[in-house]
């Protein structure tokens, strides 16, 4: 059975992804045998066992077949053979145990398997995470990754583990039996297999419906996950513009959808087991009718008859497991192939092996660099700069100006489209983004902190003992704060609401303060405290500054007058350059900045 299967809807792609390229069944489920590579041997001794206990489960009619018949003569003749009656039944006995224990091997290590299969998925998406672009990070939906991460793995788990091993039952059995059957009676076989025929028709009907809306229930279980995550992460802001009513419509209006494909998939699937059950009675009528009168006729023995309707069962159970299995491994192809378009998305360009030589100067140059963040709009438009080692860089320019930007290209988390960044002479394209990283360190405009104490938030990465993270905390003035918790420096930040902004902002200024990477870049570090919090931050950022190349972009003038070099941004490019004073004078563009912006603080 191949599919197209769904990409789940939205536009959250970048460029260069493949959304619309159909793909096979086969292919995602090659994808899946890929991810077995480690586990290989259990995985095909699984199937050898899944062959054994369908030959031991079918072998066994046979004999119940030969019990039928001794006993069948015995009511004849009024001895029934009981030892040779307990011999056929011990071998049964033995051919039900041995397939049983077959199917709890090939359970076990089934689930080993696809546990694995699902956990290895998982890393790959994990390591993939590092490879991409800043860019898919803009433009993704953190909901539908997450379907990926957890969702779609899960399903192909849960397929690998039960379904593929119900659907390869199925397949053997059916073939043993069908050269069963034909082995034992010819015409008997044909009739089971006329009526197995309809059977499988019907439920290849009823599948085909099915696929549609397991593809709906898919793309709805990934619009859920968005919206959920959506409407979690803006709690507030919903609550703050009364969203909650347009909100509930959008939950709601999903949550039908969800239910509606849900129930359409559930009960067209339902109703393939009632209607094989239907056809699986049929067929027991039919070999019954035929087989009483080719008993009567004297061409087969009642046992056989016995047997072929042991056969009819069996042939009517694997196609019943072939078809009920279908839906969950369409599905895990559906899971393989949204986790395979994840790994293939586009990547950043493969990072160079080249490491900063020790120590960093901190000589900075931008080259005439052009940068957009999409194709069609240029975000800087030439920008050229040259700082020298220790030198404190302040960029000021009105909002949207490109500051921002500027960092993120330095730091690498963008490349540029052209020009250059270099540092002590040397490309950044030719150092390793880690070890470009590593040179700073730095306090974004917007406050980063995870889950975990405070001390762990300040300490993140280095390994800096108590007093340094409480030599921080007094330096950017949290220590009462951080007294005044009971449980101090091991508080726990458990929610993005647990601490105010300007408090989060101290934490990673004070993280900045713990590491001591030789260059520093500060992006509105301080926008959120007060002027007093802010004065005393202000002497600790300076002595941080000391001797290092520093970029600080801020709004307000007292972090901006003591720069040794202000770099003005207008519409991606620098218009002025020069100290404060030399600025002021020049009556341009920082002189309006300047009134407009600083005026009220001085
Ligand atoms: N991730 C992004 N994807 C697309 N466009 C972006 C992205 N980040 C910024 N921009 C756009 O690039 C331009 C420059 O943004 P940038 O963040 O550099 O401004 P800024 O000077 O730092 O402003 P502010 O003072 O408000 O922080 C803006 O027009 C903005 O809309
Ligand atoms: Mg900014």
């Amino acid at each position: 059975m191949s599919g197209r299967i769904p990409t789940l809807g939205g536009n959250y792609f970048v460029k260069g992804m493949r959304r619309d390229k159909p793909q096979s069944m086969s292919k995602s489920w090659k994808l899946i045998y890929q991810y077995t590579k480690g586990h290989r041997f259990l995985f095909f001794l699984s199937i050898f066992m899944i062959g054994v206990e369908s030959l031991f489960t079918a072998m066994a009619p046979s004999y119940i077949s030969d019990m039928t018949n001794i006993m069948t003569d015995g009511l004849y003749t009024g001895n029934i053979d009981l030892e040779a009656v307990s011999y056929l039944g011990l071998i049964c006995l033995a051919l039900y145990l041995c397939g049983t224990l077959a199917m709890f091997l090939r359970n076990y290590w089934m689930a080993d398997i696809s546990q694995y299969v699902a956990r290895d998925m998982r890393e790959a998406m994990d390591r993939k995470m590092d490879r991409l672009p800043m860019r898919f990070f803009d433009s993704c939906r953190k909901g539908d990754v997450m379907s990926r991460f957890t969702n779609d793995s899960d399903t192909v788990g849960f397929a690998l583990n039960r379904s593929l091993s119900v659907f390869i039952h199925g397949v053997f059995l059916l073939i043993i039996c069908t050269i069963l059957m034909l082995l034992t009676d010819l015409v008997l076989a044909g009739v089971a297999i006329i009526t197995a025929t309809v059977g499988m028709l019907i439920s290849l009907l009823v599948i085909n419906r099915t696929q549609k809306y397991y593809r709906e229930q898919q793309r709805n279980i990934g619009n859920m996950y968005g919206l959920v995550s959506e409407l979690y992460t803006t709690h507030d802001v919903v609550l703050a513009y009364s969203a909650t009513e347009i909100n509930k419509k959008r939950f709601d209006d999903i949550n039908e959808s969800l239910r509606i494909s849900g129930f359409r998939s559930e009960i067209t699937m339902g109703l393939l087991p009632a209607l094989m059950g239907c056809v699986g009675n049929l067929g027991y009528v039919a070999v019954c009718i035929v087989g009483s009168v080719m008993v009567i006729n004297g061409d087969i023995r009642m046992g056989t008859v016995v047997a072929f309707i042991l056969y009819v069962k069996m042939f009517m159970g694997p196609l019943d497991m072939i078809s009920s299995s279908m839906g969950n491994i369409q599905a895990a192809g559906a899971g393989a192939e949204r986790i395979d378009e994840f790994l293939k998305m586009e990547e950043m360009p493969a990072d160079s092996n080249g490491k900063h030589h020790e120590p960093v100067e901190g000589r900075v140059e931008f080259r005439d660099v052009h940068f957009g963040y999409s194709e069609d709009s240029e975000t800087i438009k030439g920008f050229s700069a040259k700082i020298e080692p220790g030198q404190k860089v302040a960029i000021v320019g009105a909002t949207g100006a490109g500051k921002t930007t500027t960092v993120n290209l330095l730091m690498r988390f963008y490349d540029v489209w052209s020009g250059d960044i270099l540092i002590d002479g040397k490309s950044i394209k030719d150092m390793s983004r880690e070890s470009l990283r590593s040179m700073f360190c730095m306090v974004l405009q917007d406050t980063w902190l995870f889950e975990g104490t405070i001390r762990s938030n300040i300490a993140y990465c280095t390994d800096a003992s108590e007093e340094e993270v409480m030599e921080a905390c007094r330096q950017v003035g949290l220590d009462r704060f951080i007294e005044s918790l009971p449980d101090g420096l091991d508080t726990v930040i458990a929610t993005k609401n647990s601490l105010s902004e300007g408090q989060k902002q101290q934490i990673c200024i004070a993280r900045a303060l713990v590491d001591k990477s030789p260059m520093l870049i500060l992006d509105e570090a301080t926008s959120n405290v007060d002027t007093r919090t802010e004065t005393v931050i202000q002497n600790a950022i300076d002595s941080m500054m000391e001797g290092r190349t520093s970029f600080v972009i801020a709004h307000r003038l007292s972090t901006v007058r003591n720069a040794d070099l202000i770099l003005v941004m207008k519409d991606g490019s620098i218009v002025e350059k020069g100290t404060h004073d030399e600025l002021l004078s020049r009556n341009g563009v920082y002189m309006d900045l300047y009134h407009s912006q600083f005026e009220m603080e001085d």
